[in-house]
Parts: C-alpha cells; sequence; structure tokens
C-alpha cells in the first residue's frame, strides 16, 4: 500500500483526478468504482474539467457507486442517487444505461445485492476504486466488525456513521441502513485509490497505515491489495 501525503485538498483532487484520466485514456472502456460525500466532490471537479476540455470521455465508461442509503426516495436531495448526478454525472458525457447505483428501496435486498455483484462481474470487474474513509475506518459502509464482508450486502450503519453524515440530514431522518458492497467486492477491484483529508480522518488513517490488518479498521484491509494507494493531506497524516 502506498501511502502519499499533500498539503492541500486540491492537490490531492488533482493528483487523484490524474490517475483517473489516465485510467481513462488507457481503457476508455474503463469500468470505475465511485464513492460519495464529501472526499471525492473536489476530485469530481477536476474530471468534469478535463471531460469538457477533451482530455478524457465518459462515453464508453460503466460506472458502480460504493453504496446508497435504505429507506430514502431515490431523488431525495441527500440519496448517493442525487449526489452523483449533482457533483459529477449531469456534467460529462456518461450514458444513464452505463451508471450502476444500488436502489435503497429494493423489495428484496439480497437480490438487489447479488445483481448488483453479477452486474460488476458482466462487466469485466472494476478497473480502478475511489474510496474514502470514516472517521471509524470504514470504507463502502463497511463498518467496524469481527469478520470482513464479502459481496454486496444490507449493513446497519453504526453510531459513529449516523453522528459523521446526520449533518446533511434534518432532525432524526437520517437513515439507519444502507445497501454497500462488501470488503471482497472492493478488494477485486484492479486498482484502489483511498482519500482523505482532515484531523478528524488521522485515527482512522493511522490504523489502516501502522495497525494490523483487522476488520476493526476495515480500511486496513487495503494492505493486503496489490495496487492500492492512499492520498492523505498532512491533518490525517499527523499520526503517521
Ligand atoms: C461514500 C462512502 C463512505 C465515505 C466515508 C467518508 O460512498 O462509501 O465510506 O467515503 O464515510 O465520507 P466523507 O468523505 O464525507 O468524509
Amino acid at each position: 500500500m502506498e501511502v502519499k501525503i499533500f498539503n492541500t485538498a486540491e492537490e490531492i483532487a488533482a493528483a487523484c483526478a490524474e490517475i483517473f484520466a489516465e485510467q481513462l485514456i488507457k481503457k476508455p472502456d474503463s469500468v470505475l468504482g465511485l464513492a460519495t460525500g464529501a472526499s471525492p466532490v473536489k476530485t469530481y471537479n477536476e474530471l468534469i474539467k478535463k471531460c469538457k476540455n477533451g482530455e478524457i470521455s465518459f462515453s464508453q465508461v460503466k460506472t458502480f457507486n460504493l453504496d446508497e442509503y435504505c429507506d430514502l426516495p431515490r431523488d431525495d436531495k441527500n440519496s448517493y442517487y442525487t449526489f452523483m448526478h449533482e457533483n459529477l454525472f449531469n456534467y460529462v458525457d456518461i450514458k444513464e444505461e452505463n451508471v450502476h447505483i444500488l436502489d435503497g428501496n429494493a423489495a428484496d435486498a439480497d437480490k438487489e445485492a447479488a445483481d448488483f455483484d453479477a452486474a460488476i462481474d458482466e462487466a469485466g470487474g472494476i478497473d480502478i476504486q475511489l474510496l474514502g474513509i470514516g472517521t471509524n475506518g470504514h470504507i463502502g459502509f463497511n463498518e467496524p466488525s469481527d469478520s470482513f464482508s464479502d459481496g454486496t450486502f444490507k449493513v446497519k450503519l453504526t453510531d459513529s456513521t449516523i453522528k459523521s453524515n446526520s449533518i446533511y440530514f434534518e432532525n432524526d431522518s437520517m437513515p439507519r441502513f444502507a445497501l454497500t458492497m462488501g470488503i471482497n467486492s472492493i478488494m477485486k477491484a484492479k486498482k484502489i485509490v483511498l482519500i482523505a483529508t482532515g484531523e478528524a480522518k488521522a485515527d482512522a488513517i493511522k490504523a489502516t497505515v501502522d495497525g494490523e490488518v483487522t476488520p476493526i479498521c476495515p480500511a486496513s484491509v487495503l494492505k493486503n491489495h496489490s495496487d492500492a494507494i492512499l492520498l492523505i493531506d498532512k491533518e490525517a497524516a499527523k499520526l503517521l
């Protein structure tokens, strides 16, 4: 696992967008694993710029998002479906049929999860996966646990995640469950790029980089991946 430390979130976004651009130039029909949350927003802005200036195109790209809340309408302002369209898809030349976002309202969550994993396999697997990291070390919504998860599944969110993400929700309306790609689905990606900024992520980054591989810090599993890179700022790196 490679770790690169930067001064600012802008520098991280530029470096991350460059990695994704190289991938798209090398393989225009790449399969991208994408993340939501605050961390990737600046990277998506950079990718939009690169698409608008003709450096890259998403016209043959397929995307699979890491996760989606359960029990939230797809067009809710806080759904990850809405997030991805407002922060990337509406501004690039991607075909809507190539966008894959889990349906958190599916009547049969297990079938939705299995179909999602099958669609990733059918697309040829994820070429490059973008990740953020929770303050508790989660990736996707793989929360600290006794064992590493396998494929996509329905998860109960932890109090720590509910606390971190409830800033986006009014009153107590933050969903308590989500569908998420599992650790094994994430680890099957050919390349993984994790971005983290700010002091709040320092403990999780310390456990990921310097700790043992344990499902108590799900991101620590990235040490077992042959092509994983962490792009982090000085604040997130302050305990290393
Ligand atoms: C989002 C996701 C989460 C976030 C993590 C960090 O799709 O899977 O694991 O990456 O919670 O969120 P931010 O970037 O908002 O700090």
